[in-house]
Parts: C-alpha cells; sequence; structure tokens
C-alpha cells in the first residue's frame, strides 16, 4: 500500500541519524534520537520529523490548499490535520516501537541458484574455505546453476531475496551478479536483478562482478578471461542508448537519448585464487573508463595494500580482515567506505573478525553489510550482522546502527536520499518491537521487525 500520505506518531525513540556525509569515530554513537518521535511522509518522501507534539502543531498550522477542497470539509484525522488534500493520511501508531532508517544492505550477491550445502558440511567437518574451492566447491560450483536457469526463474530468486531483506528492515539493496561468469549468464544475473527490483518497492543498486573467480574454462589463461571482462563484458553493462534508440550517432551529452546501465557499480575480487591486484587494476580501470563506479572485495584472505586502488576511488572496500597501519590511514583520509561483513566470518566459523574498533577510532567511515551469499554468507538478516558486529567486533550497538543506515548509503553514494530520517529524503523507514536501539543487536534469532516502509509503500503488518 502506498498512501499518499502517511503520519508515525509516538515512536518511543526515533533514530533520526541527521546527515548526508559518512559518519567517523565519536560521531558513529551518534544516533539523533527523538522521544516520543514522529515522521510526516508524502508521495513517498519523509517531509516532517520532530515529537509527536510538534508534528501535530505543524500540521494544524498548514493552510488548506484550496478553498474548494476546504469547502469540502477535508480535514485529516489527526490532531485536526490538514494536509489540504481530499485523501486522510494514514497514521501508524508506533507507541511501545522503535523507529529507524530501514537498513541500507550495500553489499549482497543474491543471484544465484541454490544453496551449497556440501560446501557447508565439508566446512564443518574442518575443510577450509579454499580448500573447498580448490576441491571444486566454492564460487565455482554455483555456476552451473545459473548459467542453466532461465531469467524469470533468477529473478524470482533474487525477488524472494527481497522480500526476506525487508521483512528484517532493509530498505535498500545493493546486488551483485557474478555466479554466471560468461557474457551471457552475466548479463542474465543483471537482468535478473532489473526485473525483481521492478517488482519490489524498495531500491536496488546493481554491480557487475563479472570478476568474482577465473571460471574454469579460463584456468589455464586467466589473463584472456580478464580481457573478455574488460573488452566485452564492462562495455556491455554500461551506459548504453536505451533500447528502441538509434545505436549508431548517439551522444551522450544529447539530454533526449535516455542512457540504460545494466550496473551502477564493478565490483572485482582481488584475492588469492581469484584476481591477482594486476588483473584487478585493469578490471577497475576499465569500469571507470566506461562510466561505472567501482568497489572491491579485499584483504578477505590475504592482505593487498589499498593505495594501488586509490586512483579508482572506490565508493567502498569491502571484508578487510587482513589490513595494515597505513592501508587504515589512508581510509581515514578518503571518503571510500570500509564495509565490514561479519556474518561471513560468523559462518565460516573462523575466530577473527575485521579490526572494526581500529577503524573507527581511526577515523574511518565503516558500513556493515550482510554478503548475502551461498557459499559464506547465507543470511537477509540485517539486525542478525548488527549482533555479530557488537559481540564480534566490539563495535558498539549505536555504532553498529550508524554502519548500517548511514554509511550504508554512503558506501553506495546515496547519502543524500537514504540513510537517516529528515525532510528531502526517501521514506525508508523500519519499525521494531523494542523500545531502545541497543535492543537492535541484542535480541539475535528472531526478528523483532514489525513493519518496513519502502520509498512510502507500507508493508502488511
Ligand atoms: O563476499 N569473497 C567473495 N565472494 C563472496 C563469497 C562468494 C561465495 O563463496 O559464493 C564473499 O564472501
Ligand atoms: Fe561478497
Amino acid at each position: 500500500m502506498k498512501p499518499r500520505a502517511t503520519i508515525l506518531t509516538h515512536a518511543v525513540q526515533l533514530l533520526t541519524l541527521r546527515g548526508a556525509a559518512p559518519r567517523r569515530g565519536a560521531s558513529m554513537r551518534d544516533l539523533a534520537i527523538i522521544e516520543d518521535g514522529a515522521v510526516l511522509i508524502e508521495n513517498g518522501k519523509i517531509t516532517v520529523v520532530g515529537t509527536t507534539d510538534e508534528l501535530g502543531r505543524q500540521l494544524k498550522s498548514r493552510v488548506p490548499q484550496s478553498l474548494s477542497r476546504a469547502s469540502r470539509g477535508t480535514r485529516a484525522p489527526h490532531s485536526g490535520a490538514n494536509l489540504g488534500n481530499s485523501e486522510s493520511p494514514v497514521e501508524i501508531d508506533c507507541s511501545g516501537k522503535l523507529v529507524l532508517p530501514g537498513f541500507v544492505d550495500s553489499h549482497t550477491h543474491p543471484v544465484f541458484a541454490a544453496p551449497r550445502l556440501i560446501d557447508f558440511e565439508k566446512r564443518i567437518s574442518g575443510a577450509s574455505y579454499e580448500e573447498i574451492a580448490a576441491a571444486g566447491g566454492g564460487i565455482r560450483a554455483s555456476l552451473r546453476g545459473v548459467r542453466e536457469s532461465s531469467q524469470v526463474d533468477l529473478a524470482n530468486h533474487v525477488l524472494h531475496a527481497l522480500n526476506e531483506m525487508f521483512v528484517h528492515g532493509t530498505t535498500t539493496v545493493e546486488a551483485k551478479s557474478g555466479y554466471g561468469l560468461d557474457f551471457d549468464s552475466e548479463i542474465k544475473s543483471l537482468e535478473a536483478i532489473r526485473e525483481a527490483a521492478q517488482h519490489w518497492p524498495g531500491t536496488v543498486v546493481p554491480t557487475f562482478l563479472g570478476a568474482h573467480v577465473v571460471p574454469l574454462e579460463y584456468r589455464d589463461n586467466p589473463n584472456e578471461y580478464v580481457r573478455i571482462v574488460c573488452e566485452k563484458m564492462i562495455p556491455g553493462v554500461g551506459p548504453q542508448p536505451a533500447s528502441g534508440e538509434p545505436a549508431i550517432g548517439f551522444r551522450a551529452d544529447t539530454p533526449t537519448i535516455v542512457m540504460r546501465k545494466l550496473a551502477e557499480y564493478v565490483d572485482v575480487f582481488c584475492e588469492r585464487g581469484a584476481f591477482t591486484p594486476e588483473q584487478s587494476v585493469r578490471i577497475l580501470g576499465a569500469a571507470v573508463a566506461h562510466g561505472l563506479k567501482t568497489r572491491i572485495h579485499v584483504g578477505q584472505l590475504t592482505h593487498t595494500a589499498l593505495a594501488l586502488f586509490a586512483e579508482f576511488n572506490p565508493a567502498s572496500v569491502d571484508h578487510l580482515d587482513q589490513l595494515t597501519e597505513a592501508d587504515i590511514a589512508l581510509l581515514a583520509k578518503t571518503n571510500t567506505v570500509a564495509t565490514l561483513l561479519p556474518a561471513a566470518n560468523y559462518f565460516l566459523g573462523l575466530s577473527t573478525f575485521p579490526p572494526a574498533r581500529k577503524l573507527i577510532d581511526a577515523g574511518v567511515a565503516v558500513a556493515l553489510a550482510t554478503d548475502y551469499n551461498p557459499g559464506t554468507s547465507p543470511t537477509t538478516s540485517m539486525p542478525f550482522v548488527l549482533s555479530v558486529a557488537c559481540t564480534h567486533m566490539k563495535m558498539s550497538p549505536a555504532e553498529a546502527i550508524t554502519a548500517a543506515t548511514l554509511n550504508g548509503a554512503c558506501a553506495l553514494n546515496l547519502q543524500h536520499r537514504k540513510g537517516s530520517l529528515e525532510p528531502g529524503k526517501d521514506a525508508d523507514i523500519a519499525i521494531f518491537d523494542a523500545t531502545d536501539y541497543r535492543e537492535l543487536p541484542y535480541w539475535f534469532g528472531v526478528n523483532r521487525c514489525r513493519q518496513t516502509i519502502l520509498n512510502g509503500t507500507i508493508s502488511a503488518k
């Protein structure tokens, strides 16, 4: 349901996280809380944020926009509110509830066909992620399912994941391809993301991850695969004239020609067993040359100096289990967000986690995401990620919430629209059965999200 106007009232705590810049250091602990908070949503955007009293006063002071409407006696029901429109706003009473910006899950791999249960059992028996991959499991084990699936089936899988996500309070999702790893299957994966996104009221940001691993057919010639990624796949997913427009003779600067992109970002898995730093640099260079933004999986198993990638101005560097002081100092000086994915460490049964405390204390903008994927992190729950972040990385509950909302929005360059509750931003809101923000990471393994609002659309209770 997407009403023209919705009013949320009486939130015990309204976590606004006011701001449009990444939060660093101590400011990650400032959630800008309003008690007995209220929000007015009009046409999918937030228009007023304040206490319930303040909102009531603002609505009363509004002058009816047209006499004819006023003469029909149109009044919104809330506190004599008048929104100047004949449609009454929907009112959601948030008494006893916690209200916050919808989570921004800025790192997911939802385009896969089946869980990897064999890998799961092998790991329980003691094999490592790398050993399983070397024995034919790992990312490559997911390729067949994607290559053999239809686009519609893949889109249904993605939509299923997106729906699970909003049930846990997520309203914006970055979604990567990366289990097709040939031209047609990667395009099919990105089209599946687009199709699923069209059926979902939240916001989806597509990322091309053709450089997830070298597929078996190029095992003996990985540089040939890198060439195909750079010269065929990236041009294929970058800006194109929209279908129906002439393929020849269009000018990118002509406003009448709509450019269509299958992906906003290019990602690369820079890791032993995946792509070398040199190959990763080539791929990111091709991305920038084709008008795509960059993000990188780096430092999950082995260390790579982040300075190598500075020229590509990545929106985010993700995983970061292996980091040096020099990397941390570099990140603290840039707008690149450090996205930590502790659910992957949890699921792999590791006893080590990314150094969140060092990063935050050094002033790096830290985000948290699920890394939803069939190999290392089959969870769609951001509250679970928050819980692991607090218990295993020693992030405070407030830091974890900032990392999962405003800083996640920054990791997708969406901080002007997402990640906080303030006038002008998209109405992306999560309502939890809790009265204190510390309960979000505290209750784990249960879902206390009661309702989600995605671009103004209210999910069923
Ligand atoms: O982020 N590290 C690379 N990609 C995924 C794992 C993908 C898989 O195992 O299927 C990750 O952990
Ligand atoms: Fe990942």
